[in-house]
């Protein structure tokens, strides 16, 4: 066999960006975890060079809660804001940066912020098919563990917003390191978190979220849910379902609204 050979492209790469992102499209589903690690290789991303540290022993865990009994948590307070995504989708970078984000500036104490994925479970192999390919899904998964690692929304999300803007290169490295000196997220340990039980780790957090969109019948990107109530949908550039508004003081106000009535 004839290791030199090159990677293909992914097909994604060599189409115009699609208008929406939401069923209608044909999709272009691409199998995985085989591709995956096949684009792994072709993103050159360094996974000869992970060490089996420590930090990612810790870094898995699910996040410690400090609950003392009698005293109610502050999370448990927080209302529940979730944005559904595809990371090479321009309705959700659009969605993020005039509504998600705007609105998180004001009011992210106030929220428990989920970012959730959207896609395909693939049954005969624990894989994930993504709508723009299989770059998507390494884009999804690059995100999940910014987030993971990172569990300030105002990081990841910032994070995510950079690779927005320039959603086509994703994933390329030298897009994701310039976004995460940006952002101040170590790409060598986004880099760990990828290659992590040979992209199994990260596969399993990109296959949960794809799962829990899909319990909540979310099938658009971007769909943004408050309370696990639809709140806006951006698709096909437009707003669509915002009967309470597309704007971010309107999701601003409605979060204010919540909050003060869980007191
Ligand atoms: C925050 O949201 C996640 C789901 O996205 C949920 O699992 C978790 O329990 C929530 N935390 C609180 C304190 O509500
Ligand atoms: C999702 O859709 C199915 C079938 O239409 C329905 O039975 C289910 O209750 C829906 N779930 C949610 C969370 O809306």
């Amino acid at each position: 066999m004839d290791s030199k050979k090159p990677y293909p492209e992914p097909v994604a790469n060599s189409l115009p960006p699609p208008s929406c992102c939401s069923g209608r499209r044909r999709l272009r589903y691409l199998l995985l975890p085989f591709l995956f690690l096949m684009a792994l290789a072709w993103a050159r991303w360094p996974a000869h060079q992970i060490h089996l540290q420590e930090y990612l022993q810790v870094s898995t865990q699910a996040p410690v809660v400090a609950t003392t009994t009698g005293v109610v948590p502050a999370a448990e307070k927080k209302v529940q804001v979730e944005a559904h995504i595809m990371s090479k989708c321009p309705d959700a970078r659009d969605c993020l940066r005039d509504l998600v984000i705007p609105a998180m500036e004001s009011i992210s104490t106030k929220v428990n912020f989920t970012l959730s994925f959207i896609g395909k479970t693939t049954d005969h192999d624990d894989g994930v098919a993504c709508m723009h390919g299989q770059s998507e899904c390494l884009g999804n998964i690059i995100e999940l563990c910014t987030a993971n690692l990172y569990p300030d929304p105002k990081i990841y999300l910032g994070f995510t917003m950079c690779l927005f803007k320039s959603y086509s290169n994703i994933p390329k490295q030298e897009l994701v390191e310039d976004c995460a000196l940006e952002h101040g997220v170590d790409f060598s340990k986004v880099n760990e978190c990828m290659s992590k039980d040979d992209g199994a780790f990260g596969m399993g957090m990109l296959r949960s979220s794809v799962e829990r969109s899909a319990a909540a019948n979310v099938t658009k990107s971007c769909t943004v849910r408050v309370q696990e109530n639809i709140w806006c949908i951006r698709d096909g550039g437009e707003w669509k379902e915002c009967d309470g508004g597309s704007s971010p003081k309107d999701l601003v106000k409605e979060v204010e609204k919540l909050y003060k009535d869980k007191e």
